[in-house]
């Protein structure tokens, strides 16, 4: 199936260095529907989704304002919080204010949040400059760290002896959610080396949870996603209190890993969607969401 509808050809690439953008690589192919599978900055944050939607393709997975809200780790607690989710108790602080008043800030960081505290980059993700401040000294490194990767931190308090949960959502205006799965990391926190260096960390799926929940972790997923007006697929993962069973959502993925053994994808097998079905939905629901951005009005003659 191949249409005329869009190509890149139509974008000014003259404001572009050669090589800059993937434009000049796919310029002058007639496409169908894009299925982006970048992670981070320029790819999951909205710009690629804006450069798509420019162009008129269609493409899986969320849209600008939901791409950038489940990048920006500040942003996207203000949508949870606004829809009454739970999320653990923050601060966001910009890097311009932390150089200039390092001591009233630390001193009200450690009475609102109490150590020890989690302290992140806004937009980034993988846990790069994320770390876990245990004192005062620890609190100034974490901050100088994540403010060498963003203008923006963002710092929590620490959930007690947290569970990792994750649950993966498909679809648009209706969507579903997956059982639920869990994440034991082989460190002290899910920082780079547990994600992608050390082979220890383990994916249990589902995850061995009550089912009231289980219940709970699927319905938040679907409030997180239209939180953020996700649209195809998100990856939500939660931080669960043991002892207290208390949960809060922590963040949503855009663009989740996306292999065959990648959490998303054994998450809708184990619910009863295999890999190749998943991916015909994604690219179904890509393909129905631009048609009904198609049909909408654009003037009012
Ligand atoms: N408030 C918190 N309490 C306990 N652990 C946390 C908290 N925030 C983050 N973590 C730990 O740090 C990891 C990475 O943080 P996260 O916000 O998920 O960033 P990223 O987008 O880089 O994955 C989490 O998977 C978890 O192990
Ligand atoms: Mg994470």
């Amino acid at each position: 199936m191949r249409s005329n509808r869009s190509t890149f050809s139509s974008i000014d690439r003259s404001r572009h260095q050669e090589g800059d953008l993937p434009v000049a690589t796919v310029t002058g192919l007639a496409l169908d529907v894009i299925f982006p599978m970048l992670h981070g900055p320029y790819g999951e944050d909205g710009t690629m989704q804006g450069l798509l939607e420019l162009a008129n393709i269609p493409y899986v997975g969320c849209g600008v304002l939901a791409s950038a809200v489940g990048m920006d780790k500040g942003m996207m607690k203000v949508a949870f919080a606004a829809r009454g989710l739970p999320v653990c108790p923050y601060r966001v602080v910009l890097r311009h204010d932390w150089a200039r008043e390092p001591d009233r800030i630390a001193d009200e960081l450690e009475k609102a949040l109490q150590f020890p505290m989690f302290v992140k980059p806004a937009n980034l993700g993988s846990s790069v400059g994320i770390s876990k401040a245990k004192d005062a000294a620890g609190l100034r490194e974490a901050m100088v760290l994540a403010g060498s990767f963003d203008r923006k931190i963002v710092i929590e308090a620490a959930v007690p002896n947290a569970r990792e949960i994750e649950c993966a959502v498909l679809g648009n205006d209706e969507p579903d959610a997956s059982v639920p799965g869990e994440i034991i990391p082989s460190r002290e926190f899910y920082d780079y080396e547990a994600k992608y260096l050390d082979e220890g960390s383990k994916a249990l799926i589902p995850a061995d949870l009550p089912k009231k929940i289980a219940d709970q972790v699927r319905k938040l997923s679907i409030e997180a996603f239209k939180a953020i007006d996700g649209a195809g697929m998100s990856r939500v993962d939660f931080l669960l209190e043991r002892g207290t069973s208390k949960l809060y959502v922590n963040e949503v993925n855009t663009i989740p890993g996306f292999t065959t053994i990648s959490m998303f994808a054994k998450l809708w097998s184990a619910s009863g969607v295999e890999y190749p079905v998943l991916l015909d939905r994604l690219i179904a629901l890509a393909l129905q969401r631009h048609a009904d951005k198609q049909s909408l009005r654009t003037s009012i003659t």
